[in-house]
Formats: C-alpha cells, structure tokens, sequence
C-alpha cells in the first residue's frame, strides 16, 4: 500500500511516498480503507521532532497523522462491532503512533463510530481530532450548562469552529476571536460576540464567562483569567495552564487546567449523530491529494486556516 513516512523530523522534505506491506490487525482492531484524512497542527509539530514524536520516535516505519474517514474492510474479532463495508470516521490511537498518512489503517475499532451517511468522508475526516477536542474540553472537562456564557480564541481556526458550534448545541452564548475578515465565519456558525483580536482588547470587551477554550497560550491565557466569572473554568490546549498561571487561577477563585485529547469512539458517536443532524457542520477550506502532502502541511504552517485542510485517499 501507498504510505507517507517520516524519514526523519525536519521539513515536508522529511515525507515521503512508499509503498510499504498492509499493516497487520492486532486484537480488536479493524482495518480501514482511507478515503480522506485530515491535518493538524499537531502533524507539523511531530514532524519537527516536537508535538508527540518523543513517543513514537522508536516506532519506525514513522506515519503521521490521526484523523480519517474511510471504509472497514477486515476486522480482526468476528465478534467486532462492524463489518466490511461499514463507514466509518475517527481519531486514531492518539496520542499515540495513528499511522494516517496510509491507504490503509490498522485502528482499534473502540477509536471509531459509524460515518453519518448525510456527510461526505472529506467532512467526516475534518470532524475528528479537532472536533473531539472541542467535545472534550467543552463536554467532559467544562461541563457547559445551557444559558453559560463561554468564551472560544481562535474560533474560526480547526478547533475553534468545532466548538462554537458545540457550544451552541448545549445552549451557550458564544463569544470567539479572529480577524476581520472571519468575524463573519464566525457569525454564520452561532457566535453571538464575534471580536477581531487584532483592533479590540477582549478583556475590555467581556466579563463573567464561564468558561474560556485557550488554543492560543501565553499571555492570552494569563488575561483570560481576568474575563471569568467566580468559579469559572479556563481550559488550554496549548499548556498556557502553567504552575504560574494555575496560581494565578486559585487566587481569582477561578480554575485553569490544560487538557490533551484523547481518542474515544463513544464521543466519536455524539459527534456523529451531530453531524447527521447539521446541527454541527465539519468547515473544510482546503483539499489536497496524497501527493500534495508538502502543500497541505504548509496550509496548517500559515496558521490563518479556516476550518480544516484535508488529503483525499485515492487507493485502489
Ligand atoms: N491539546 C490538545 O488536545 C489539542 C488538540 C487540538 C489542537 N491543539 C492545538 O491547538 C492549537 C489550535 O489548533 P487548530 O487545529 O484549531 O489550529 P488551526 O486550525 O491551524 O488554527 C488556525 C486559526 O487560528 C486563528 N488564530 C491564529 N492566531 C490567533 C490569535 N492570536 N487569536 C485568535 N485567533 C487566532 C486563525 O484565525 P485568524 O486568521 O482570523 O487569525 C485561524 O483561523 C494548535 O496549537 C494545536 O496544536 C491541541
């Protein structure tokens, strides 16, 4: 099968096309045919020796990548919850070795739910890694409550427009950051309070949230203690919840916590009905080949993406 390995950590330069064996199913697994991945920041940072790569780095052949949308087409346990043929769409082993970037993938079938039919693979890869980060954060480590006020940085960027979305699906008021040109974006996914970080100071402009997603670090997370409510809760995806930082928190009687996604195939399925639904949409602004690859990691570089970039699988 077609693969994309990681040489060694570096530039685009370091991935390249080969053809490597099937990989070989493991208890409980189930073999996917990739029809579409997506690409995330955290790609980049693993292919620069940063991000998770300190944990796969022995795990050679390297394959990057977690996000995919694809058909089963082998199961390892007869007693498997699906069947060749079914679709099926999720974050794979993160954040372990995903092994993505592949025709095909050996995944353990508890990281997958079943793909909604109304969606295409492109918009079920896009709404994995990115979308489940925005579950868990706002669902499980949040606990947002209908009529809360929550508070989304780079809202238009792959996790940030995920959770705008899911925000409003537990029936908060959103407020999200970005710059004037994708304030409008935002609007049309729910925000109720779109504000352009780059001409107004959002400490000025907002008070008693109750919860603030941090995608950004740094200081932002530092002046976003000033926006919570008593009791309110920061969550950064980005370790911005430093020792200083939690400190900081515990003395405005306020909570900052960092939080690393994890793969879950039972979120997967709150996703999935979601999106069947349209009451959450996957944004894909970019779609790019296997071959393109370089190009669909310099897209994510830019750091200006809206919505998701994702690589369509054209196996055989
Ligand atoms: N811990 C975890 O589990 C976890 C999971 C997923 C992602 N992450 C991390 O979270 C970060 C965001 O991920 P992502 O997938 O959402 O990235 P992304 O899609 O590449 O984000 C791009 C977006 O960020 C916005 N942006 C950039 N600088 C901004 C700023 N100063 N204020 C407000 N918006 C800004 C841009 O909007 P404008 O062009 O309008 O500025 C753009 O739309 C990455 O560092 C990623 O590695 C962590």
């Amino acid at each position: 099968m077609k693969a994309i390995l990681l040489t060694e950590p570096g530039g685009t330069d370091k991935l390249t096309i080969s053809d490597i064996d099937l990989p070989v199913l493991q208890d409980s697994e189930v073999l996917v045919k990739v029809k579409a991945l997506s690409i995330n920041p955290v790609d980049i940072k693993t292919r620069t020796g940063k991000g998770v790569y300190g944990r796969i780095k022995e795990q050679a052949p390297l394959i990057l990548g977690w996000d995919i949308s694809g058909e089963v087409v082998d199961v390892a346990d007869s007693s498997s919850r699906f069947k060749p043929g079914d679709e099926v769409f999720g974050m794979v082993n993160f954040p372990g070795h995903g092994r993505a970037y592949a025709e095909y993938v050996a995944v353990p079938e508890h990281h997958l739910a079943l793909k909604p039919q109304e969606i295409s693979h492109e918009e079920a890869a896009a709404a994995t890694l990115a979308a489940l980060t925005a579950w868990q954060a706002l669902v499980h480590q949040g606990q947002v409550q209908p009529g809360q006020r929550v508070f989304v940085h780079a809202a238009a960027g792959g996790v940030g427009h995920f959770a705008i979305q899911i925000a409003k699906h537990l029936g908060a008021s959103v407020v999200g950051t970005a710059s004037e040109p994708n304030t409008g974006f935002l609007k049309g996914l729910g925000v109720d309070q779109p504000i352009d970080y780059r001409s107004e100071d959002f400490e000025q402009a907002v008070r008693e949230v109750d919860f603030v997603l941090d995608p950004i670090g740094g200081d932002t997370t530092r002046k976003s203690l000033n926006i919570l409510r008593p009791g309110g809760k920061l969550i950064s995806i980005v370790g911005g919840a430093t020792e200083d930082v939690q400190a900081l928190a515990q003395e405005r009687r306020v909570s900052a916590a960092n939080y690393l996604v994890q793969s879950n195939g039972e979120d997967m399925e709150q996703l999935a009905a979601l999106l069947a639904t349209g009451k959450i949409i996957a944004h894909v602004s970019h779609v790019f080949t296997m071959d393109e690859i370089a190009k669909a990691h310099e897209q994510i570089e830019t750091g200006r993406t809206i919505g998701k970039v994702v690589v369509t699988v054209d196996g055989d």
